[in-house]
């Protein structure tokens, strides 16, 4: 039997019986399968469609029941070409749309190569710090300047998509919004250049960057890893200067308790000589931060043997002390410490891109270099359980400090990262 229906606009003549739910209809009689069929129990909302004005579920809609009405499928939507208003919000808000049960979707599949990712992923911010002080006759800090030049790398995927790569390439593109630096104390791209206790005639500086030659987006621990070097590598650089061993300089100017005390278990731990020089060839250096200013305390002493003829850095081992309030779980805690650790080592003695004024030139694992399993180094670690402090976020506390503590087991100023052969050599030279 023939029934008449009207669908987008168009009048259709259709042999099926009365019963037939529409979806069937729209899919196999008509070739519209926009509508899909997911439950077919009106539950899940695959097959909606328009009726006279009011979604229906097209799955339990029967043929007959739709004489004189007019339907409108995702198909109808919009008009002339144009998406229709719903359509637009669904890209400029980056809808997740599943092609096997969305209605409207359609199954792809995008197989990005290895390359694409390397030539397109967003990387960590290039920066730049420069740090002043002066010291009283006593070897005390008098005055500190720390300034950093970065992009706020808060620009992860989210809100309105513009920070989505595949959102700029659209036809209608979304824009990329402006990039908001973090609020202190926490900061983002200025995190952790505050030192923990205040020195006095203390300034600090960020030279906002909000745009970059290569997109940049979050590294772990945003700015921290780079500012927890530039500080931590100074407070050597000014125990030296004042010929003052670089665990006593720390703790002549820390006031902190459960700061003094992470630095302590960690050269404990780790058999700190007070005033021992490296030989030029084997050394043991020392860094400090609680990241964010708010969360764990941790201490890293690195020991690492350096190669004067090939300018190789190996770290040998690295011992961390961490406070992070009540211990709820030891081993995730050991875990997040030695991780961060071994990846600040990677980063800090390998691991950059190059690039020129049109492209990414390292594209794939073989143009960068990473960490190897026989050059992780051993890693120990000491827990300061405090339960009578509240849980302290551990998660990216140790990255800061290892950077800063194998920069000064060198035993010379490693200014740029990472210390390839190359830099150390000049340093060394
Ligand atoms: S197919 Fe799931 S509601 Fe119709």
């Amino acid at each position: 039997m023939a029934t008449s229906i009207a669908v987008n606009s168009m009048t259709h003549s259709v042999e099926a019986d009365g019963d037939t739910p529409l979806l069937y209809v729209l899919r196999n009689d008509l070739a519209l399968n926009g509508a899909k069929y997911g439950c077919g129990f009106a539950q899940c909302g695959a097959c909606t469609v328009v009726v006279d004005g009011r979604a229906v579920r097209s799955c339990v809609t029967p043929l007959a029941t739709l004489t004189g009405k007019s339907i409108t499928t995702i198909e109808g939507l919009g008009a002339g070409g144009a998406a229709h208003p719903l359509q637009k919000a669904f890209v400029a808000e980056q809808a997740a749309q599943c092609g096997y049960c969305a209605n409207g979707g359609r199954p792809v599949k995008l197989q990005w190569m290895r390359e694409d990712e390397f030539g397109w992923e967003p990387y960590g911010s290039a920066m730049v710090m420069k740090l002043q002080a002066r010291l009283d006759a006593r070897g005390r800090v008098v005055d500190w300047q720390h300034e950093t030049w970065s992009h706020p790398r808060s620009t992860r995927p989210g809100g309105a998509g513009g920070n989505l790569l595949a959102g700029w390439y659209l036809a209608d593109p979304v824009q990329m919004g402006f990039p908001v630096n973090g609020a202190q104390p926490a900061g983002a791209a200025d995190r952790n250049a505050v030192p923990l206790d205040a020195f006095p005639n203390q300034r600090i500086l960020l030279h906002y960057l909000p745009e970059m030659p290569l997109r940049t987006s979050a590294l772990r621990t945003l700015g921290a890893y780079a500012n927890v070097f530039a500080l931590e590598s100074f407070i050597d650089e000014l125990a030296a200067a004042a010929n003052v061993d670089a665990v006593e300089f720390r703790l002549r100017h820390l006031q902190d308790p459960r700061a003094r005390a992470v630095i302590e278990a960690a050269a404990s731990r780790a058999g700190w000589q007070s005033g021992r020089k490296g030989d030029g060839t084997h050394g043991c250096g020392i860094a400090f931060a609680k990241y964010e200013n708010l969360a764990a305390y941790v201490a890293v002493v690195a020991d690492v043997e350096i190669d004067r003829h090939t300018g190789n850095v190996r770290v040998a081992k690295a011992v961390a002390a961490v406070d992070a309030g009540l211990v709820i779980n030891p081993d995730g805690l050991t875990n997040q410490i030695e991780g961060g650790i071994i990846q600040s080592t990677s980063w800090s003695l390998k691991e950059s891109v190059r690039y020129d004024a049109q492209r990414l030139q390292t594209r794939s694992w073989a143009d960068y270099a990473i960490l190897t399993f026989p050059e992780v180094p051993a890693v120990e670690i000491v827990l300061l359980n405090r339960p009578d402090k509240k849980p302290l976020g551990a998660g990216e506390g140790s990255q800061g400090p290892t950077v800063a503590a194998i920069a000064n087991a060198t035993g010379t100023r490693m200014r740029d990262l990472p210390f390839t052969r190359e830099r150390v050599k000049a340093a060394l030279a």
